[in-house]
This record gives C-alpha cells, structure tokens and sequence, in this order.
C-alpha cells in the first residue's frame, strides 16, 4: 500500500498534541476555580486563581478552533476491531458533546464577566465584552456556567472511563489511536 492510500491508524501529532495539551488546561482551569475557595475573598491569591481560570479557560476556546480543523483535515482513524453500532453512535455523541463543552463553557464565562462588566484579561490583554453590562443576566450565566462545569466533570470523567474500558477490557486500539508513539 503506498503511503498516499495507507490509512493511518493514529490521529494526527497535531491532533494527539493538542487533545494531550488540552486534557492538561482544562485540569488547570477546573483545579484555580476549585482552589481559590481556599482562600479569603479579596485576597490576592484567589484573585490571581480567577484570573488564571479565565485566561487558561480562553486558551481552551482558542485552541479548540485548531483542533477541530485539524480533525476536519485528517478524520479519525478507525478503531480495529470496528465498534457495533450500539457503541460507535454513542461515542461519536459524546464527542460531540465535548466539543459543545469547550466552545460554550469558555463561551459562557465570557458572557459571564462581560454582563457583570468586569475586564476580561488574556495574558497582558484585555478582550472585548461580548454584550453589554447586566447584572442580573451575569448571575443566570453564571449559573449556566456553574451547571456546564459539573457536566464536564461527568462527561470528561465517563469518556476518560471508556478508554481504559477501551483498552484493558475490549482491547481494541482506542486509546492507543491518540497516544504519541512512532
Ligand atoms: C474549559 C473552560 C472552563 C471550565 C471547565 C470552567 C469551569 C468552571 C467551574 C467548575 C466553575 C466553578 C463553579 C462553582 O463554583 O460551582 C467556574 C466558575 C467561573 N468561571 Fe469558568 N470555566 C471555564 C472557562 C471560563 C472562562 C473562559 C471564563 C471567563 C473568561 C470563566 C469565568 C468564570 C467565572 C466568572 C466563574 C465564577 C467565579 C466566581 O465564583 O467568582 N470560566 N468555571
């Protein structure tokens, strides 16, 4: 099979890099907002928690726009054994789910800070508000915003569980598809 028609049978480095890097912001962002209740409100730590929770949690909108173009440029590789259909159809929603989650997560605590009217820093930056001042819009988007990181706990942990399940149990390439290696 020449290397034009071969299949690969791992995601792209470009892809594999940044699900790895990815996986490792979004610990990041989740471990600042979960962290800085350990510390008095108004004190400089917590403050600086926030703000690295907004700035990592933007990096993760930024660079999502680059994975999904790097999927669309090389699909996924196809899992040998193949999966039934009981089992890819879930997987692909899940994934899909994902990508919804680190679009409209960052998304909403954008909406967040700009309806409290706060600044929205980005490393030395400052964003633009994406809608006007409204406090009482601020507090139902945070709320949303509350509700979507308690949906990302969940879905990042059962998609993390079905690949080891993945690996170990059904011993398919899953998992492997998306670690580096030659
Ligand atoms: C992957 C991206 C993100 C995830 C997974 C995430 C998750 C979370 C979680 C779990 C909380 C705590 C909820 C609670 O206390 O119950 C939170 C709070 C918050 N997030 Fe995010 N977030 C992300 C991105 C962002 C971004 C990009 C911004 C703003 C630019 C932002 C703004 C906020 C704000 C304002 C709060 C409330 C903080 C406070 O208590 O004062 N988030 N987020």
């Amino acid at each position: 099979m020449s290397i034009l028609t071969q299949r690969s049978t791992r995601y792209s480095t470009l892809s594999i890099s940044l699900h790895w890097l990815m996986l490792l912001l979004i610990a990041a962002v989740y471990a600042c907002i979960e962290l800085k209740g350990n510390f008095p409100k108004g004190s400089d730590t917590r403050e600086l928690l926030k703000q690295w929770h907004f700035m990592l949690g933007l990096s993760v909108f930024a660079l999502v726009w680059l994975r999904l173009l790097a999927r669309l440029i090389r699909p996924a590789p196809p899992i040998t054994p193949a999966l039934p259909n009981w089992q890819a159809v879930p997987a692909k929603l899940m994934h899909l789910a994902l990508y919804a989650l680190m679009i409209g997560l960052p998304l909403a605590g954008w909406l967040v800070l700009s309806a409290a009217g706060k600044p929205i820093p980005f490393f030395g930056l400052e964003l633009p508000a994406l809608i006007g001042k409204n406090p009482d819009l601020a507090g139902n988007l945070k709320e949303w915003h509350e509700l979507g990181g308690v949906i990302g706990y969940w879905l990042i942990g059962l998609h993390a569980v079905a690949a080891v399940v993945h690996h170990h149990i059904l011993r398919d390439d899953t998992l492997t598809r998306m670690l580096p290696g030659k």
